[in-house]
């Protein structure tokens, strides 16, 4: 894990996950180093990770405030049961439904649980966070946000792109990818295959609020952070409906990978 800082506020804490054929996938977390200290997302789950430890390079973990959790897929809670024993002051925020699925592998504890809807705000002292639905998203429980004193909008899997190398997939500058385009389209394709089956216009709809926030930057846990991208980022977004169908590889193409790892 790489820790970047990104804006006077924000540090963004870069890892990947290497997907055969498709590239590299960011899988970021972030810091926002407010009044009451937020951490946004705690990585993948392999076994190898250790999110507190790698987080403690840029924050004592007992002074985390508040965990944002944009949604509890396993990218994204590696290193929460941990940081939760590590940050005892910490509140969860997550929704019913975020609770309710992480329920189903953990006893959450209730009592550190934070739920905020889409359209709700948390106020940590010297900014208020307000909870929005990104227009792309792969579980019902997801809320990114923008807090409001830089502007910062975190984006959860909405905005994502495969890189093809590690080190483009944990850099501080998506500018550097090469066909951006490509690469949001394809994720777009993957992670919201339902944004092929919507109405456009309706779907376009759920853009206008998100792109009327005009974010400074717009993190996303699957794209090296954009900076003054937000028309190009937006524009990508949009065209999903009109996105490539990802299927993917097939028992015959895996039995051709498997046969490439084995001794000639
Ligand atoms: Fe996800
Ligand atoms: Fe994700």
């Amino acid at each position: 894990m790489h820790a970047h800082s990104i804006t006077p506020d924000v540090t963004l804490l870069s890892d990947c996950a290497e997907v055969p054929g498709l590239g590299f996938l960011p899988v970021n977390s972030f810091v926002l180093h407010a009044e009451q200290p937020v951490v946004v997302d705690t990585g993948l789950s392999n076994p190898d990770k250790d999110f507190v430890r790698d987080l403690s390079a840029v924050i004592d973990p007992a002074d985390v405030r508040w965990i944002w959790l944009t949604h509890p897929d396993r990218d994204h809670t590696g290193g929460l049961f941990q940081l939760l024993e590590a940050a005892p002051q910490a509140r969860l925020i997550t929704t019913f439904a975020g609770a309710g699925i992480m329920s189903t592998q953990w006893e959450v504890p209730l009592s550190r649980v934070y739920f905020l809807n889409p359209g709700q705000s948390l106020d940590i002292g010297d900014r208020t966070l307000t909870g929005y639905r990104p227009p792309l998203f792969d579980n019902p429980a997801t809320v990114g946000f923008q807090e409001s004193r830089g502007g910062v909008f975190f984006s959860s899997d909405c905005f994502g792109g495969p890189m093809p190398t590690a080190d483009l997939a944990t850099g501080p500058d998506v500018r550097e990818a090469p066909d951006l385009e490509s690469a949001m389209m394809l994720w777009a394709a993957i992670d919201s295959p339902w944004a092929r089956l919507v109405d456009p216009v309706k779907y376009g709809a759920t853009i206008d609020p998100i792109r009327a926030l005009d974010p400074s930057a717009i993190l996303s846990s699957h794209l090296p952070p954009a900076l003054g991208l937000n028309h190009l980022l937006f524009a990508h977004i949009a065209a999903a409906p009109d996105g490539p169908e990802f299927v993917g590889p097939d028992q015959q193409a895996l039995e051709a990978l498997l046969a490439s790892f084995e001794p000639a």
